[in-house]
């Protein structure tokens, strides 16, 4: 399949020709076909959420288990009303506090909404994101698009249209290249189906900010820990996901015996042959002795970390890293989303220093 490139004014400020583009984009999306496009938090991979076979046609250009349901992309707070069978006040109260934001809401579906979509479930999630582009582009298709992230199976998302050309040329009809993310990592996933509230996935609007709206809010427990005994409760997180090719352990401790730790394990592996990265706050960068070190942000400033994660993984890999070791971050706040895909992208391969 030929793929379509292309390239959106990156301020957010659409033009007269971007619109065009996103119009033409979003016709393809209402025929059946799939669009890549940026959001705040990662980019999508857009089909027409009501059909039941963009949906498949999703499912196969990522490799992804189709029990495995995927996002429904809105763009008005009425749109809601047609796939859910009832609105909750939580919903209203949420949404007018975090849309359009980094925030998934699971709610009862609408027959409205086909089964393949869902992954089978009599659930849907549901997203307003605040990206101009992908709210322009779910417009003009029709107002509900079916959007995982626009990666391969199992790979860490893409934060950057590079990664989604990469995963996805010639597998679907047109990439949106609209620049670098904002936030980098995906939406905060919160189930309203159950009493209290229970986020099923950390993101940028923390439990605790949700608190502040809806009162009493709970986590999975399986967000940080592997050893509940107990399956994740949104499906995807089950799968050992946002992983790069490198083998990633997570090294958590003081700053100075992480550092002579890595060093150490660093100089080891390289004798055995390997090729080392390490990924290390902007404060220690200049103290690790590896093949490759990148700097992931500076432990002032969460946002940036969350922001480079995924594109370091990638670059790893594109890099021929084949051993990771990495800061530990504490996961307080949106940290905690942090070190949740952290976690994942090492198989909870933790060492703790003490
Ligand atoms: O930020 C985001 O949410 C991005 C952008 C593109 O909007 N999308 C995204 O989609 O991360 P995806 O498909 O990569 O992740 C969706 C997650 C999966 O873990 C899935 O299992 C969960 O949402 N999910 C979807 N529908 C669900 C449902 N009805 N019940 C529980 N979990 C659900
Ligand atoms: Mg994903």
């Amino acid at each position: 399949m030929d793929t379509e490139i292309i390239k959106i004014a990156d301020s957010g400020d659409l033009s007269e020709a971007d619109d065009a583009k996103l119009r033409a984009a979003g016709e393809i999306v209402r025929q059946g076909g799939l669009v890549a496009f940026p959001t705040e938090t990662v980019y999508g991979l857009g089909g027409d959420a009501l059909n039941k076979e963009s949906s498949h046609k999703i499912y196969a250009a990522k490799g992804r288990p189709s029990d495995n349901p995927l996002i429904v992309h809105i763009c008005e707070f009425e749109d809601i009303y047609p796939i859910v069978r009832e609105v909750p006040e939580d919903a209203k109260r949420i949404a007018q506090a975090f849309w359009p934001g980094p925030l998934t809401m699971i709610l009862p579906k609408s027959d409205k909404v086909p089964s393949e979509t869902t992954g089978g479930l009599d659930t849907v999630a549901v997203r307003m994101p605040a990206h101009p582009v992908a709210q322009r582009l779910i417009a003009y298709s029709g107002g509900y698009v079916a959007a995982p992230s626009a990666n391969t199976s199992g790979k860490p998302s893409p934060t950057v249209a590079k990664y989604v050309v990469e995963d996805m040329h010639g597998k679907i009809d047109v990439i949106i290249d609209g620049g670098e993310v904002g936030i980098g990592l995906e939406s905060t996933i919160i189930d309203l189906t159950v009493s209290p509230p229970m986020v099923l996935r950390p993101g940028y609007i923390t439990r605790e900010k949700l608190a502040e709206v809806l009162g009493q809010v709970e986590s999975d427990v399986t967000i940080l820990r592997e050893d509940s005994g107990q399956a994740p409760k949104a499906p995807g997180m089950k799968y050992r996901h946002y992983a790069p090719k490198g083998e990633l352990t997570i090294v958590q401790g003081e700053a100075r015996k992480v550092m002579e730790y890595i060093n150490d394990c660093s100089a080891e592996d390289r004798e055995a042959g390997q090729r080392v990265g390490v990924i290390a706050t902007a404060e220690m960068k200049e103290h690790y002795c590896a093949d490759v070190v990148k700097s992931v942000g500076s432990r002032k400033d969460e946002e940036s970390i969350a922001r480079h994660l995924y594109t370091i993984l990638r670059e790893f890999d594109d890099e021929g890293v084949t051993r990771i070791y990495s800061e530990g971050f504490v996961a307080e706040g949106f940290g905690q989303a942090i070190m949740n895909r952290l976690l994942k992208a090492a198989g909870h391969s933790v060492v703790e220093l003490k």
